[in-house]
């Protein structure tokens, strides 16, 4: 007698799916991502040390999929702090990059390092004088080879096509990044409570536990599984969550799912809402009062809102329902919030029996333009 036996299978051990015990495994990947990297309120990066970026005026992020996610939210923490920062879909960089010296760093964001959109816009970076670096999971990939410098994500290897535990990798490694960079350059504004910033990511991988533990996900996934239309708003640093969210949910559920910044619901997509189309509100409790305001002309017509948010904040009185987000500094509280939103699609996918480790028509990585 034969039994068929999938070598991947044995690396899932008590998980139905690689998905699921990727999200799982968050908490020791972002301990990984940040250990040694944090000394006395200060950011350490071996690749980077001291003065790295003393030259450099503007940041641009080339990235694609999930990892542009990560480049939004790394560079509106670039932008808050004064820096003149850039996010470019990767396979449009040609078109869209606009003028490049060497005084521009240039940030590929990618998880395998190969995804050829993503090679191909930080090569044509480097040949326009850029200085480049590479952000990535994969230890010698094509990105960290051919980058100026790499930082690696250190999540381990990934192998659900849907990118979970990567995202909250690179989120924290761009934002490590982040205040070298800050550090360095010269028009930057310190901002007050980095040190406090800094301080309360050592919290993170026990506050992801937490949500693990006490997640209302499964039973929100069941209670909307038939509706229509998913949407995902968000501002600020909600804003990248929001869009990852939406990806997460029409990647391994093959339901329509989109993510708005808040304020961009009323500019069309509200024509689509009804009681059929839940709207997930991500609030991180920093200055985000605009994705409550939108997520009720939402439920005006119809849409129940759930509110992704740590529990005190005022979203949760106008919602319908709930994903808590233990309390953090505003800067990571998108993080927590993507791990519920990883939740909810994982448990809808699993409820429509969709094959979660490999959506039809995706692949990991994208080695074609
Ligand atoms: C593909 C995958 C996505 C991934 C994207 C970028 O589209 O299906 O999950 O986010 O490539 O991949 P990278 O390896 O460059 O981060």
């Amino acid at each position: 007698d034969t039994v068929d036996w999938d070598p991947e299978d044995a690396g899932k051990g008590e998980f139905d799916h690689y998905m699921k015990k990727e999200i799982h495994s968050q908490p020791t990947a972002l301990s990984n991502t940040i250990e040694g990297r944090v000394e006395d309120g200060e950011v350490s990066l071996e690749a980077l040390p001291a003065g790295s970026f003393t030259d450099i005026e503007e940041v641009q992020f080339v990235a694609c999929g999930t990892s542009y996610h990560a480049a939004v939210y790394g560079a509106q923490l670039l932008k808050s702090a004064g820096v003149r920062a850039d996010v470019i879909r990767a396979s449009e960089y040609e078109s869209v990059a606009g003028p490049v010296d060497e005084t521009t760093l240039t940030v590929a964001v990618t998880q395998s390092g190969e995804t050829a959109d993503t090679l191909s816009a930080v090569r044509e970076a480097a040949d326009r004088g850029a200085r480049t670096l590479a952000v990535t999971n994969v230890v010698g990939s094509t990105a960290a080879r051919e980058a100026d410098d790499a930082v690696y994500i250190r999540a381990g290897p990934e192998v659900g096509v849907a990118a979970t535990k990567t995202f909250s990798s690179q989120a924290v490694t761009l934002a490590l990044v982040g205040q070298r960079i800050v550090a360095d350059v010269p028009a930057a504004d310190h901002p007050d409570d980095a040190e406090a910033m800094l301080e309360s990511l050592a919290d993170l991988p026990e506050q992801v536990e937490s949500i693990l533990e006490t997640t209302d996900a499964e039973r929100l996934a069941k209670r909307y599984i038939d509706s229509q239309s998913f949407f995902f708003i968000g501002n600020g640093l909600g804003h990248p969550v929001a869009l990852e969210g939406a990806l997460k949910f029409k990647e391994i559920t093959y339901e329509h799912a989109e993510g708005f910044a808040s304020g961009q619901l009323k500019h069309g997509p509200l024509a689509l809402v009804t009681e059929q189309t839940p709207v997930f509100a991500v609030c991180t409790g920093g200055d985000d009062g605009k994705t409550k305001t939108n997520a009720i002309e939402a439920q005006t017509r119809g849409a129940p809102i759930v509110s992704v948010s740590p529990d005190d904040h005022p979203v949760v009185d106008a919602a319908d329902a709930h994903l808590s987000v233990p309390d953090t500094h505003p800067v990571w509280t998108g993080l927590l919030a993507n791990v519920q939103l990883q939740l909810v699609s994982y448990y809808a996918a699993d409820l429509l029996d969709r094959p979660i480790d490999k959506p039809r028509n995706l692949a990991k990585s994208v080695t074609v333009e």
